[in-house]
């Protein structure tokens, strides 16, 4: 498919008597959202939701309510005509490039707070960033009214945020998780790994080699809080890394393990590091206790 046959839809007012049409039509509409500089990260989320909906649509929007105070915002990697073939290529069927202004109107002040879980793992690191994030896609959902999304699971934190404030919020539709995709030399992908020089980059992969052999450690039956230490002491001694934090938390309910508790069914693994310009994240997810998913 070329971009041309991408509908491009640039405002609310438009997206909204477009979502009228496809209603009346009886499609069923998927969302992925998206800041753009697209990677195999968010193809693999549209192939997903393209099997899934009737009408799929992509957002694409740096939502400056997400970037701290000295964070990457005006750096933050942008090529809409790429995005756009890209997008063409997997059937995504329209993009939605909504201006700054129409979703941060003058004197908009209201906003969705994560609680307790978005304290955690990435909050401490990225004061206001998740209540950026709530917002806006609880904006993208009022606007677009999906009656699926996706999200993937290298964002697991964002992930189990916003399952959450969805429950929260009472809204209903179905939010899919998509797969962490890890380029072949074990990092996962990131639009910032752009950032990295090759050698930020080689000391980066630190971070998914330490996750990955802790969670085998862990799902062999180890003490998680001793191999915890011993990887943090291990990931701190890399010369061109800051490691932010290494956590386990709960998937059910997003709370970190107490020393001695008994390992729930399902676990994940998060950590963070930066590396240079760049900051990254990244997780194992156990489940049932026992499968490690890189
Ligand atoms: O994961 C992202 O790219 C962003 O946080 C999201 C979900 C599109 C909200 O801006």
């Amino acid at each position: 498919m070329s971009p041309d046959r991408l509908l491009e839809i640039a405002s609310v007012a438009e997206l909204v008597r477009r979502r009228a049409e496809w209603e009346a039509e009886g499609r069923r509409v998927g969302l992925v959202p998206t800041m753009g500089f697209l990677h195999e990260g968010h193809l693999e989320l549209m192939r997903r939701l393209r099997q899934r909906c009737d009408t799929l649509l992509v957002s694409i929007f740096v939502n400056p309510s997400q970037f701290g105070h000295g964070e990457d915002l005006a750096a933050y990697p942008r090529d809409p005509v790429r995005d756009a073939e890209l997008c063409a290529s997997v059937g995504v069927d329209a993009l939605f490039l909504p201006a700054p202004e129409e979703v941060y109107p003058p004197g908009f002040d209201t906003w969705i707070h994560p609680g307790m879980a978005g304290e955690r793992a990435c909050g401490p690191w990225r004061p206001g960033h998740f209540r950026g994030v709530l917002t806006v896609v609880y904006r993208l959902f009022h606007w677009v009214r999906p009656q699926v999304s996706i999200f993937g699971r290298k964002d697991a934190q964002q992930l189990w945020l916003i399952r959450r404030m969805a429950r929260d919020m009472g809204l209903e539709h179905r939010i899919e998780e998509g797969p962490l995709v890890r380029d072949p030399d074990g990092l996962a992908m990131s639009s910032r790994n752009i950032y990295l020089q090759p050698e930020e980059r080689e000391a980066a992969l630190a971070l998914p080699r330490t996750l990955q052999a802790l969670a085998r450690e862990i799902a062999a039956g180890g003490n998680p809080q001793q191999l915890l230490a011993e990887a943090w002491q291990r990931l701190r001694s890399e010369k061109l890394l800051q490691p932010q934090y290494l956590e386990l938390v709960d998937w059910q309910d997003f709370r970190q393990l107490q020393e001695g508790e008994t390992l729930p069914q399902d676990l994940v693994l998060l950590g963070a590091v930066k590396a240079g310009k760049a900051r990254l994240i990244d997780n194992v997810f156990l489940r049932k206790g026992r499968e490690v998913e890189i």
